[in-house]
């Protein structure tokens, strides 16, 4: 049995867990609000604001969990893709602690950890798939299919193109003038739209791969055009806007998942990434079960947003088999 202290800074999110196994024993996120009135995430604040937040959400972590610094087996931190300035704070002090504690340090990818979060356990939840299955990693920088083979065994499908999904949704609702990240209340405003309200342009894009930039233009101009008829155009249409985007991105997604089951054969299907918490998606992915014999997995919400609870998750695989890393690892932006 072994206690690990998960570190999560890639990105607007200072998140830290306390894992015992796998089971999640804490998980504690300080979400930074100073980015909302620039629509979008400022790095330079971003990584002030994870100095501020390090320390007293790793203590609120360990004291949530009743652990002590030194029960602590081993410490997993999220090493790249995303802010180099951001991660840089979450690496430190990673460093910092397992050098002042003598204990291993394990660097974990951010995207991996996205995919791996399927087999946190808690007290009431365990939902885990075998292997391989397909994992639909939906964020905001990030929109893949891959088959996972094994914790350390990943293929890349198909990926996107040119934006990503969260990307995208964010930036309909910047057009649209909502608040950022827009992904949420596109969901809660599309629940009392009609999807089928606007047209707009469906990516055409051959194989696994994604396009969201025509999605995002063909929006962007359809406002624009309507905005020119009526000036209250947004605000008397918000509800069909979001739900006509929102279902032209979720269309899409599912769409390449049930051609990647078909063209794999595998049946265990997941999503994963901050998208993964939305509500259309989540109930198409429910409706898969029956309508395509899927065995399909949806996290929790608080495992979709980032979140150092599947940092810790995709942590614990590594230090079973002792695949430590030095104090050299240095942070990195992309791959
Ligand atoms: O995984 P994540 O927290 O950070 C990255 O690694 O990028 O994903 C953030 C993305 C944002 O684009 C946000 O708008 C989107 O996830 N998101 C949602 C929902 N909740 C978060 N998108 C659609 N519906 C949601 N309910
Ligand atoms: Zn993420």
């Amino acid at each position: 049995m072994a206690y690990i202290l998960a570190i999560e800074s890639s990105c607007d999110d200072t998140s830290a867990a306390v894992l015992q196994d796998d089971l999640l024993l804490s998980n504690l996120i300080a979400s930074q609000k100073v980015h909302e009135m620039y629509g979008g995430v400022v790095p330079e604040l971003a990584s002030r604001a994870h100095m501020q937040n390090i320390v007293p959400v790793v203590d609120s972590a360990l004291k949530t969990a009743g652990i002590g610094k030194h029960q602590l087996d081993a410490i997993a931190f999220t090493r790249g893709p995303g802010l180099l300035g951001s991660l840089l704070v979450g690496v430190s002090f990673a460093k910092a602690l397992s050098l002042s504690l003598h204990i291993p340090l394990v660097e974990v990818n951010h995207l991996e950890a996205h995919v791996l979060s399927h087999f946190l356990r808690t007290p009431q939840y365990h939902h885990a798939p075998s292997f391989p299955y397909l994992c639909l990693l939906v964020s905001g920088g990030h929109t893949q299919i891959l088959r996972v083979d094994s914790p350390s065994d990943f293929t890349v499908l198909g990926g996107t193109i040119d934006d990503a999904a969260g990307e995208c949704i964010d930036k309909a609702a910047k057009i649209m003038g909502l608040g950022y990240p827009g992904g949420p209340i596109i969901d809660r405003l599309a629940k009392e739209g009609d999807p089928s309200a606007f047209k707009i342009a469906r990516p055409r894009i051959a194989g696994l791969d994604f396009s969201f930039s025509g999605l995002k233009t063909s929006f962007l101009y359809l406002v624009r055009d309507k905005l020119k008829e009526n000036p209250d155009f947004i605000q008397q249409n918000l509800n069909d806007l979001c739900a006509s985007v929102q279902t032209a991105v979720i269309d899409n997604l599912m769409e390449k998942l049930v051609l990647a089951a078909k063209q794999t054969g595998i049946r265990q299907v997941a999503i994963g990434g901050g998208v993964s918490a939305n509500s259309l998606l989540r109930s198409r992915m429910e409706q898969g079960q029956g309508k395509y014999g899927w065995e399909a997995f949806v996290p929790p919400f608080s495992f979709t947003t980032d979140n150092a609870a599947m940092v810790g998750m995709a942590g614990f695989f590594k230090f079973q088999e002792k695949r430590f890393c030095s104090l050299d690892a240095v942070p990195y932006a992309r791959g």
